[in-house]
């Protein structure tokens, strides 16, 4: 079964990977993840214009609700203080559910940061969602945000996370440790996705032979190290969906993380949070 972790300090216990939705999932590989514990299901009102929440919906169908971590996100646009709730009125109903585990702002965009805010803590308050979180958003954005927060705090930053793109390392991650905070790595495979035929991947292709599993498992394997980050791969084929499920009991051990660590260097941002 795939393992979990506290989604942030003292949050519930999460599948540290989960199934991505973008631009729309599968509906049988979606539960096929479920069976094998990949509950943690990641979805937004953009994607599909809101047939991947259907979707899910579908998908979750008669799964006992408190077995499930559902995620969606409210557009940039929507994020006044009437959009947040209209627009999290609309994701339940396509979901076919009565909360969020957790509703994020998808990106930042021109409503002040603090009205947004202030309408995901009433929808905390109100119960339809448990939690609140953002998506991509920098170090900078992450303390405005948090500072317009009166009785919650920000659960989780979902942010572009994968072999090529470390620079989470250096901001978001130490700003979710100081803080409490879930990191969230969207686009875990890369993209284009990750190919061990490439040069570039020569030594998680080598360690991936030695255990069995495959290059995207030990791709997985190696976000998830930190015990505050959780991946959510999309896969509509079954059997991406079981390689990634592999991933979530893989631990590298500190050889092979410094073998993917020489070929894929940590660097310090120059420039914006990247976000494709
Ligand atoms: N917050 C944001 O702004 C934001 C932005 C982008 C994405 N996201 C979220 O993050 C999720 C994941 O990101 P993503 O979809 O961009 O990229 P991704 O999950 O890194 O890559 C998806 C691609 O990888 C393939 N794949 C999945 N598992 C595989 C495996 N084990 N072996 C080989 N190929 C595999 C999939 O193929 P098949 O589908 O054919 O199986 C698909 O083509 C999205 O679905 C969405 O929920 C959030």
């Amino acid at each position: 079964m795939v393992a979990s972790r506290p989604f942030g300090s003292g949050g519930p216990l999460v599948s540290v990977i989960g199934q991505g939705t973008w631009p729309l999932p599968d509906r049988d590989a979606l539960r096929r993840g479920i069976a094998l514990g990949l509950t943690h299901i990641d979805t937004a009102e953009m994607y599909g214009d809101g047939r991947s929440e259907e979707i899910v919906g579908e998908a979750i169908a008669g799964v006992p609700r408190e077995k499930l971590f559902l995620v969606s996100k409210v557009l940039p646009q929507n994020a006044d203080a009437k959009g947040v709730a209209r627009a999290c009125e609309q994701s339940l109903r396509r979901m076919r559910t009565d909360y969020l585990d957790c509703y994020l702002l998808h990106w930042r965009g021109s409503v002040p940061i603090e009205e947004t805010m202030a309408a995901l803590e009433r929808l905390v308050d109100a119960g339809k969602a448990r939690s609140l979180g953002v998506s991509n958003l920098d170090p900078w954005d992450l303390r405005e945000a948090g500072a317009a927060l009166r009785t919650h705090r920000i659960t989780c930053d979902q942010v572009l996370y994968n072999l090529e793109e470390r620079t989470i390392e250096e901001h978001e991650l130490p700003w979710a440790r100081e803080n409490g905070a879930a990191i969230v790595a969207y686009t875990p495979l890369g993209r284009p996705t990750i190919d061990a035929k490439k040069k570039r991947y020569a030594s998680i292709a080598q360690i991936a032979e030695r255990r069995g599993v495959s290059v995207q498992a030990v791709a997985l394997a190696f976000l998830i190290r930190d015990e505050r980050v959780f991946a959510i791969p999309k896969a509509s084929r079954i059997e991406h969906v079981e390689a990634n499920a592999a991933a979530a009991t893989l631990t590298l051990d500190d050889d092979e993380i410094a073998a993917i660590e020489a070929a894929h260097p940590r660097r310090r941002r120059v420039g914006a949070l990247p976000t494709n």
